[in-house]
């Protein structure tokens, strides 16, 4: 396998903490990754530093984003401008960020091409690839569905839309922010097949971020486990979900509601504030399987196969 995306040791923060810390996980060509963890993990500030979309007091702390053979961190704005739409795309959460309501979806289409192509391509094959790629996509009508403005089409339409917009210029990797969790359970899984059929067709490597576990265990090649800005396991899909080694990950496989009828069980307690420093594990306040050493040191990586690591110092005990 080649590695398209090698991100090293990350940090991202703002002038007075840091939210991401030591994030490392690789993504190789043609790989689903997906990062999973609560609401105000760190997870968005990790996507968005990837291509340098972050808010504004926001920056990249230490560490190496290689992308190919790009150091993306050291990449001027022109550079990475231009690499952002053709090379790696971003899908967010509501595709309205991403559809102007006032533009056609035809002439967004021909936007995206125009600026980023790599060669110069008329508005009749653009519209015609687009046609192409909305028929993969499984739009039945897709001369209307061209002809519309965003807002006449429904959230998952909209999110499809992206999707077939962000793969106009085959990009190698997409990023994809929470793409299902504006929309309903049946649209979701419309979405996931889309993304999924993306990667068959095309080999597209995808990096996504969202909290819903159920999502990742329908799609991704890769889990990583993030919590208070760190990632605390990661491996195959297999092995995180059939042996979660991290609390925090049984935690959160716990947590997926189920079909019959039992509650999905809670975890309790609330993440730490990034703006207090820790010395332990992050998830030590909540973890029912506390030594002593967890409030004090930070768990060093324990691997459990060559692939399937975690952050926990009951693991590395063992
Ligand atoms: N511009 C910013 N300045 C300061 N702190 C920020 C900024 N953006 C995000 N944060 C903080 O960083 C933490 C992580 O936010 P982030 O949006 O990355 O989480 P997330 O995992 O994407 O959450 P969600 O699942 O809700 O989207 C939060 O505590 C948030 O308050
Ligand atoms: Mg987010």
């Amino acid at each position: 396998m080649e590695t398209l995306l090698n991100v090293e040791n990350l940090c991202v923060g703002c002038a007075e903490f840091t939210i991401v810390k030591n994030v490392s996980f690789q993504v190789q060509k043609g790989q689903v990754v997906g990062i999973v963890g609560e609401s105000g993990c760190g997870k968005s500030t990790m996507l968005k530093s990837i291509v340098d979309l972050s808010d504004n007091n926001v920056f990249v702390q230490g560490g190496q984003i290689q992308f190919n053979d790009l150091e993306l961190t050291k990449l001027n704005e022109k550079k990475l401008r231009a690499l952002r739409g053709a090379e790696i795309c971003m899908i967010f959460q509501k595709p309205e960020t991403a559809l102007d309501p006032l533009i056609k979806v035809r002439d967004q289409f021909f936007e995206c091409v125009k600026y980023h192509s790599k060669s110069r391509v008329s508005k009749d094959e653009c519209y015609k690839k687009s046609k192409r790629l909305l028929e993969k996509l499984h739009f039945d009508n897709t001369d209307r569905v061209l002809n519309s403005y965003s807002f006449e089409l429904s959230g998952g339409m909209n999110q499809r839309v992206a999707l077939a917009m962000a793969m106009i210029n085959e990009p190698q990797l997409i990023l994809a922010d929470e793409p299902t969790s504006a929309l309903d359970v049946s649209v979701q899984s419309q979405v996931v097949r889309t993304m999924v059929e993306l990667r068959e067709n095309y080999g597209t490597s995808i990096l996504m971020v969202t909290h819903n576990m159920n999502i990742v265990a329908q799609m991704v090649d890769v889990i990583g486990v993030m919590y208070g800005g760190r990632l605390v396991e990661l491996g195959s899909k297999d092995e995180v979900l059939n042996y979660p080694m991290h609390p925090y990950t049984r935690a959160l496989i716990d947590a997926i509601p189920q079909m019959d009828g039992s509650r999905p069980v809670g975890i309790d307690g609330v993440p730490p504030s990034f703006s207090k420093s820790i010395a332990g594990c992050p998830f030590s306040s909540r973890c029912g399987f506390l030594k002593n050493k967890c409030d004090n040191s930070l768990p060093p990586m324990a691997f459990i196969t060559d692939r399937h690591w975690v952050l926990c110092h009951n693991e590395v005990a063992k």
